[in-house]
């Protein structure tokens, strides 16, 4: 058969007109052209820009770091050293009472799965009471007193405001094959020591985190609720000089911000499920209860238990949180700890 083509007769407008159309059409696309150059441009230069890698370089690691401060001292490290549980330990922060229990939890959670690990817990005098320590201690906690860091300058929101004291633990380099640190309203719900394998000398890596939910937006970011970190003396005092560079990161959140910039294209990326960050639920129920065998670590970000014991949306991370909080209670007697304590406060 054959086909029969139609042709649509043009009316022939006037020339100006043509050209007129024309001239919008190439025009707009020529601005959406530039538009488009323009902004991956500047999404490209963010990316790669960074205020301690090109106007004030930073070291970050035990050996540029090491070179910068001018030390001699390399100490001899290698994986055939006996790597014992007494090199390493775990972290966390207390700042205030309020606290309290999600220390309690944590350190029971940090036990029940290392039962030989060292766990560590700084603290600010003025800010927490005899009492609390008492009880943190009868956890199996050992305190160490920190003085404050202050937020280098203004902006820090309220409820960051101590958390660049944080930045101590690198300085507690008696845990030279590494330290784990968790935020107090985290978890453990599976063994996490055979990070510490990550930090090895051999492999060339000393940070690691896991990576931020922004509000579900993709993000480079990692968040500092549970890292895994090499103390060093000078890495350290890199850290105490570069975080207080006026304008090098956006002190919206604080401390994180700064570690996010300084470990900027070196943190090792650890999975989501080293710090499962509750507003998943928020984002995706359903991933919730997928991720659940796979999870080492519940970060209670948005809402915590043991201050707000309604849980709202999140009936399934309370009822993991409450679980765990009562088979504590049953297995180490917290009214009996409690009690013992009180008397010492007085
Ligand atoms: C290391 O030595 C160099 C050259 O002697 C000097 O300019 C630099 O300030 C020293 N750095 C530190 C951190 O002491
Ligand atoms: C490691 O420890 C074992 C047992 O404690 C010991 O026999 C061995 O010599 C040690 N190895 C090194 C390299 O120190
Ligand atoms: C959890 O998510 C919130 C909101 O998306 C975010 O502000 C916070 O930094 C996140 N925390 C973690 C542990 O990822
Ligand atoms: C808990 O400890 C208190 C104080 O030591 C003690 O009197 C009490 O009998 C203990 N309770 C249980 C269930 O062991």
């Amino acid at each position: 058969m054959r086909e029969t083509y139609k042709y649509t007769s043009l009316k022939i407008q006037g020339p100006p007109r043509l050209l007129i159309k024309c001239f919008f059409i190439i025009g707009g696309l020529a601005v959406f052209g530039v538009l488009l150059i323009f902004t991956y441009d500047n999404i490209k230069r963010q990316r790669y820009e960074s205020p301690f890698y090109s106007k004030d370089y930073a070291c970050h690691d035990t050996i540029t770091c090491r070179n910068k401060y001018n030390s001699s001292s390399i100490e001899e490290t290698n994986d055939n050293s006996n790597q014992t549980i007494s090199n390493v330990a775990f972290f966390t922060s207390l700042y205030s009472d309020e606290y309290l229990k999600g220390t309690m939890l944590l350190g029971y959670t940090i036990k029940k799965h290392h039962p030989n690990h060292e766990m560590y817990l700084i603290y600010f005098k003025e800010k927490v009471s005899e009492s609390t320590l008492c009880q943190v201690r009868a956890m199996g906690w050992k305190t160490k007193a920190i003085e404050r860091i202050p937020p280098p300058w203004e902006g820090a929101p309220a409820i960051f405001i101590d958390q660049f004291s944080k930045l101590q633990i690198w300085s507690f380099v008696e845990f030279k094959d590494g330290i784990i640190y968790l935020d107090s309203d985290t978890i453990v719900v599976k063994r996490v020591d055979q990070l510490f394998e990550l930090i090895k000398p051999s492999t060339g890596f000393e940070f690691a985190a896991a990576p931020d939910v922004l509000w579900g937006k993709d993000s480079n970011n990692f968040n500092a609720g549970f890292m895994l970190l090499k103390p060093d003396k000078y890495v350290y005092a890199e850290m105490m000089r570069t975080h207080k560079i006026k304008g090098s990161y956006d002190i919206g959140f604080a401390e994180q911000s700064f570690l996010n910039e300084f470990f900027r294209y070196r943190y090792l990326r650890l999975p989501e499920t080293f710090n499962i960050n509750l507003s998943i639920m928020d984002l995706n129920p359903h991933l919730w209860k997928m991720l659940l065998p796979d999870m080492h670590v519940v970060h209670y970000t948005e809402q915590k238990p043991f201050k707000n014991p309604n849980p709202g949306i999140y009936v399934e991370p309370y009822k993991l949180w409450n679980s765990l909080y009562e088979e504590m209670d049953k297995t180490m007697n917290l009214s009996g700890i409690e009690s013992i304590c009180e008397k010492t406060e007085q």
